[in-house]
């Protein structure tokens, strides 16, 4: 059924009793044209994602109470390519900075501003150049952005190295063990790709080696998958918090099922004289 034909259905039903007697139709969204069915996959990836990083902010707050102490002009923690929901959530604890590529005020000369009575700073930026001066953060999260980084799709400069140049923007403005949690979108091994100018698609260990060689130390990492249905059509999967090894056995090469999965981890920022000690 068109929308127009559910209009028409919704009308003959309209009455004084109706808690809204004013009824109008919106004849330009075309996007309500179709009943829309919403699957759990993408969606419940991002959930999972927040609530991981949520957690993973309130162990780092719990290590870190001094960071509660910092005054508003001075924000230790940022988010790069933000969504505002997560942001907003993250400010309820602390002062918290949010750098996007795609958001802009609504007056066009102010690139940063406050959102009044909360502790939340929005920064139009790109992350391939922060505009943050060396070692300022102690905590960066980037969920479901990296992937973006130079392709052009929202706004931000073209470059082909957009996401190595991004990540190592990330460590350049961490302090020495300063944490890192990020997620980025993922495939079975050997599998990666770069869709333009959608998304790329990385493999655990290709993601894992641009964070080592940026001077990351990963230390906590889990693979989050939509719900899925494996090849033999039998068994569903329901949301799966796994580890990189588990996604390999469940979706690499011969399954042929590929869900939406994101590789989540937390890592520390060494600094080069920290790594040269520790080797
Ligand atoms: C898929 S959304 C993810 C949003 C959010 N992190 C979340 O967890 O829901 C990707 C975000 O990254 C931002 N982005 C893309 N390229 C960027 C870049 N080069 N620098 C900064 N932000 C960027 C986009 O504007 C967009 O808000």
């Amino acid at each position: 059924m068109s929308i127009y034909e559910d209009f028409k259905e919704y009308e003959a039903g309209h009455d004084g009793e109706c808690s809204i007697t004013r009824l109008e139709l919106d004849e330009e969204t075309s996007a309500f044209e179709e009943k829309k069915v919403g699957l759990y996959d993408i969606d419940l990836v991002y959930t999972m994602m927040h609530q991981h990083a949520l957690q993973c902010f309130c162990l780092f707050l719990d290590k870190n109470p001094w960071v509660k102490e910092e005054n508003s002009s001075t924000s230790v923690c940022l988010d790069v390519g933000s969504s505002t929901s997560f942001v907003y959530m993250m400010a309820s604890f602390v002062n918290f900075l949010a750098i996007d590529a795609s958001r802009v005020c609504h007056h066009k000369d102010h690139h940063k501003f406050y959102v009044d009575g909360t502790q939340l700073m929005f920064h139009e930026g790109e992350a391939q150049q922060l505009p943050i001066p060396n070692g300022k953060m102690a905590w960066v999260s980037s969920l479901h952005a990296i992937e973006h980084f130079g392709l052009g799709r929202y706004r931000d400069t073209i470059d082909p190295l957009g996401d190595i140049k991004g990540i190592r923007e990330i460590h350049r403005v961490l302090c020495d063990g300063g944490t890192f949690v990020g997620a980025v979108p993922i495939l079975p091994r050997g599998m990666d790709k770069v869709v333009f100018n959608r998304s790329r698609y990385y493999s655990v260990d290709t993601i894992k080696s641009m964070l080592r060689d940026a001077g990351f130390d990963i230390w906590h990492e889990r693979c989050l998958i939509a719900p899925s249905t494996l090849d033999d059509g039998t068994s569903t999967r329901f949301p799966t918090i796994a580890t990189p090894a588990t996604y390999e056995e469940l979706f690499g090469s011969g399954t042929g099922v590929r869900p939406d999965a994101v590789y989540l981890w937390v890592a520390t920022a060494q600094t080069q004289e920290t790594q040269e000690t520790e080797e």
